[in-house]
Order: structure tokens, then C-alpha cells, then sequence
């Protein structure tokens, strides 16, 4: 197989301020290919912006090596590399963000100019390549706007044919979508989505969000506390989360959340259950649930149901409350889980009702 074209290897960064030290990131390895849609997602403060800013030393990591297009930086790597070298290297690399970071007090094309300012292209190739730019983001018609004219998909449209201005490799999106509603959420996503097809770009998707990890990446990674607590293709993660947190994540969804609130859940019965259930929708052989009340008298009533396309392949989410004698319920999900649903019993419901 190919090399990665990321390589981190055992990367720890560690803050000190004062007498506090803060573990930001605590030996991660990963490895990110051409062309990966990579999604990974965490809390706040679980080092998501900390760790990618290693990938193009804007954070030099305390510990391990970061390997770029076979390129190896570490620790001491400032002290040997100057800094138009490292300029050159960083240009491999374009970056977008949750708050557009756009010259406000210039044009849009001038915005996707002043990217291009150290390129060896002359002014009249400048100019044609910004509109190229421009119409691969779909705002042609726009070059001469001010960003205050612009509504917030279209700034981070501005946003994302800078970044790619020096025909990066690989694009690195730090929560690009979480200042925008859902409508433009979706259409950047999509635009990603494009742009790593038509260019073959590798994008590094840091988000809060699962809907957005799911909707277009193909690899996912969750942290928490520093660390890579999860990983692994998107179907796999979802059919079979190892760790509480992903579990979280996974039945996080917006429409879930939304539907499970209409339901009063605080008050459940003593012989009721609250369970999720994810299953491969492209292998069911027989239905499941009416199996359950056929063979054990558990009844099942539906919450929410949905299935989705995940990386090409159906997966499908139910939340059921089941009913009956404590004995009964746990061969139900015995019964479940031997026919391949990831069961989760859901105790904690502080997601849906905060
Ligand atoms: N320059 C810094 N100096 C000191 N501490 C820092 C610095 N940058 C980050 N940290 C700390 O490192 C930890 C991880 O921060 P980081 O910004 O990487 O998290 P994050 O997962 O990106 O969070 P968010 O989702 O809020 O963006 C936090 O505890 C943060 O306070
Ligand atoms: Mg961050």
C-alpha cells in the first residue's frame, strides 16, 4: 500500500503556563491517506485544533514525528529548517475555519489574491487562476463583493478557494461549518465532498458535529482527553462503537436528538429499557423485532428510526423502548446482538435533555 500522506507518530504537545502543564495532545498515531475525507471529533478541549496544527508545524509537537508527503518534522525541527522552507511546505496545506478569517476591507478576488501574492505566476495568471478559484467554489459572479455582502456559507466559500490557492494537497477544516445553519452546513459539506473527488484533495474534518462526519467522510477518529480514544472506517465506528463516548456520538444524530425529546423518558417503568440499536440495513434477513416478541415476549415500541448511507453502505438507527421481566430483556439483547445489532442501553439521557 501507498505510504500515508500524513504520518503522525506518537505525537504528545504540552503546554506550560505557570506552574500548570497542560497535556493538550497524549501520543497519537494516526495515518491519514490521499485522498481520506478524515473526520475527527471530540468535545471541546479534547485537542482536536492542537493536534492538526501539528500537521503543518503551526504547533511544534513536545514529543513525536509528524511526516508529510514523506517530509519528517519533530520537536527541534525550527531550529533546522528555514523559515521559506517551512512557508513553502505550509503552502501544501490549506486551512479553514469557523470564523472565515476574510480581509473584510477588500474584494472577494482580492481576498483570494492576497493568497497567491508569493506564487511565481504572473499579475494576468494571478487573475485568471482566482477566478478559476472563485468558480470552483461557485461565487464567479461574486468576485468583486465585499465579504460583508456575502451571506456566511458564501464567506466560507471565499474561504475555501483561498485555501486552496497553491494547489494544496491536503485541506485541513477546523470547524468550518459550525458557525453556519444547517442549509449551508450541508452545502459546504457537499463542496468538500467535490473538491476531494475533482482534486483528489485529502481533507482532515475537525468537528463537533457527527451529522457533518457522516456526510461526507469516509474515516473517523474520536478523542478525548488528548487521545485517540476510537478509529476506523465510518461504518465500522458505527456499527460497532467500542467506547462509551463514540456510542454518544454516534446516536447523536440532530433528527434522533430532536425526535427522542418529544418523549417523556425520564419516567420509564421499571421493566422498561431504553436501547439503541445500529445494524448493516444491507443485511437483513429477517425482521428482528418481531422475532423478539415471537420468541420472548419482550415488546418493542419504536422512538426513532432512520437509515443512512454511510461511506457508500445502508446503516440503519433505532431507538426502542422494550418491556418486560428483567431475564426476558437481557435474552432480548442477547438475542440482538447475536444477530449482529450493536445494542446500546441508553441510562444516561442528559444528551437530549440538556
Ligand atoms: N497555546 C496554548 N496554551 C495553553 N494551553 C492551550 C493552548 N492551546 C490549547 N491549549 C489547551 O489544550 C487543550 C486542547 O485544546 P484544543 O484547542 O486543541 O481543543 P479542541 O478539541 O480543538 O477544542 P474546541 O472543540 O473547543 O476547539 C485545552 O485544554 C486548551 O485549553
Ligand atoms: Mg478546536
Amino acid at each position: 500500500m501507498a505510504d500515508p500522506i500524513i504520518d503522525l507518530s506518537n505525537i504528545s504537545v504540552t503546554f506550560k503556563q505557570g506552574k500548570q502543564v497542560v497535556h493538550a495532545v497524549k501520543d497519537v498515531t494516526i495515518e491519514i491517506n490521499k485522498g481520506d475525507i478524515y473526520g475527527i471529533v471530540g468535545y471541546s478541549g479534547a485537542g482536536k485544533s492542537t493536534l492538526v496544527r501539528t500537521i503543518n508545524l503551526l504547533q511544534a509537537p513536545s514529543e513525536g514525528t509528524v511526516t508529510i508527503d514523506g517530509t519528517t518534522f519533530f520537536k527541534d525541527h525550527r531550529q533546522q529548517i528555514s523559515n521559506k522552507e517551512l512557508q513553502e511546505k505550509r503552502r501544501n496545506i490549506g486551512m479553514i475555519f469557523q470564523h472565515f478569517n476574510l480581509l473584510n476591507e477588500t474584494s472577494v478576488i482580492e481576498n483570494v489574491l492576497f493568497a497567491l501574492k508569493h506564487s511565481k505566476l504572473d499579475d494576468d495568471a494571478q487573475e485568471k487562476k482566482a477566478l478559476e478559484l472563485l468558480d470552483l467554489v461557485g461565487l464567479k459572479d461574486k468576485a468583486e463583493f465585499y465579504p460583508v455582502q456575502l451571506s456566511g456559507g458564501e464567506q466560507q466559500r471565499v474561504s475555501i478557494a483561498r485555501a486552496l490557492a497553491n494547489d494544496p494537497e491536503i485541506l485541513i477544516s477546523d470547524e468550518a461549518t459550525s458557525a453556519l445553519d444547517p442549509q449551508n452546513t450541508n452545502q459546504i459539506l457537499d463542496l468538500l465532498k467535490d473538491l476531494n473527488k475533482k482534486l483528489d484533495l485529502t481533507i482532515i474534518l475537525i468537528t463537533h458535529e457527527m451529522d457533518a462526519v457522516k456526510r461526507v467522510a469516509n474515516k473517523i477518529a474520536v478523542m478525548e482527553y488528548g487521545q485517540i480514544i476510537e478509529r476506523g472506517p465510518l461504518q465500522k465506528v458505527f456499527l460497532q462503537p467500542q467506547q462509551e463516548l463514540t456510542r454518544q456520538f454516534v446516536g447523536g444524530s440532530l433528527a434522533a436528538i430532536d425526535t427522542l425529546k418529544a418523549f417523556d423518558l425520564e419516567h420509564l417503568a421499571d421493566d422498561q429499557e431504553l436501547l439503541q440499536l445500529v445494524y448493516d440495513a444491507g443485511n437483513v434477513t429477517k425482521s428482528i423485532i418481531i422475532e423478539l416478541y415471537k420468541e420472548l415476549q419482550v415488546e418493542v415500541s419504536m422512538l426513532y428510526g432512520n437509515v443512512e448511507v454511510l461511506a457508500g453502505s445502508p446503516v440503519g438507527t433505532l431507538f426502542v423502548v422494550i418491556k418486560g421481566a428483567p431475564d426476558k430483556r437481557q435474552q432480548a439483547i442477547d438475542f440482538l446482538r447475536n444477530n449482529n445489532v450493536t445494542v446500546t442501553k441508553i441510562d444516561d439521557r442528559r444528551i437530549w435533555n440538556e
